[in-house]
């Protein structure tokens, strides 16, 4: 399997809450590489595989998943333990998202649509976080919690100053909250998942 992207260095961060040294101690027991476009076939397999975890009502496709994490100016981090890929974390611009998910005039999307009309002001600094997870055996190890600061620091250093996330409850809100984001609006039935997301932003610069 294809790893070879560099490691996430644990550097200087401007994300909030938990403090530099416990961000650096969290990340240093992580495996996090990025993801380069050109090896995107050497790891799909693995990466829907992970895939299987979001229920159907939002699982991407294998040519949707590649664009969003191939994509111009997206980020995308993989975890890496036991010599395979076992968490991924990918987001993009915001703005990139915009044209084409505002294309549509679907009432499913209303939920990006008032996201949108909130940025509109400050577009294109803010960075969206389009999905992360973890292989259900490697969970509550701090693995989320690792690929989440370190796609923070990513979009920090590509020049962000806000990080999005429609984010699952209670897991993935209460660490996006954990790091410093705030809930904006809650949705009760996110794409007919049952499952409720909050908006959450958090300022990384
Ligand atoms: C959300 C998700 C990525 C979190 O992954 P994870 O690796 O379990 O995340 P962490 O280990 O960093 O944190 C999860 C919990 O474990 C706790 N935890 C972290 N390290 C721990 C440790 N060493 N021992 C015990 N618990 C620990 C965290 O405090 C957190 O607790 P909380 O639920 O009370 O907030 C994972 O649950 C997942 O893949 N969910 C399904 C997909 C999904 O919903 N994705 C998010 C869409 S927005």
């Amino acid at each position: 399997m294809a790893t070879q992207g560099k490691s996430i260095q644990a550097q200087a961060s401007p994300v909030a809450l938990l403090s530099r040294r416990e961000q650096i101690s969290i990340l240093s027991r992580s495996d996090i590489f990025r993801l380069k476009p050109e090896e995107w076939s050497k790891v799909s397999a693995r990466l829907m595989e992970l895939e299987e975890i979001y229920p159907s009502e939002i699982r991407f496709s294998e040519d949707y998943k590649k664009e969003e994490m191939t994509r111009e100016g997206s980020i995308a981090l993989l975890a890496r333990a036991d010599g395979k890929i076992i968490g991924e974390a990918y987001g993009s611009p915001l703005s990139s998202l915009r044209d084409e998910e505002l294309a549509e005039d679907n009432e499913e999307l209303a939920a990006f649509k008032q996201m949108f009309k909130r940025y509109v002001q400050t577009e294109p600094s803010v960075f969206y976080l389009m999905a992360y997870d973890v292989d259900p055996e490697y969970r509550e190890r701090g693995t989320g919690t690792a690929l989440s600061i370190a796609l923070m620091r990513g979009a920090a250093q590509a020049g962000f100053s806000i990080f999005a996330s429609h984010s699952k409850e209670p897991t993935s809100a209460n660490i996006a909250r954990r790091l410093g984001g705030k809930a904006i609006f809650s949705y009760p039935d996110w794409y007919g998942t049952k499952s409720t997301y909050t908006l959450v932003e958090a300022r990384i610069s």
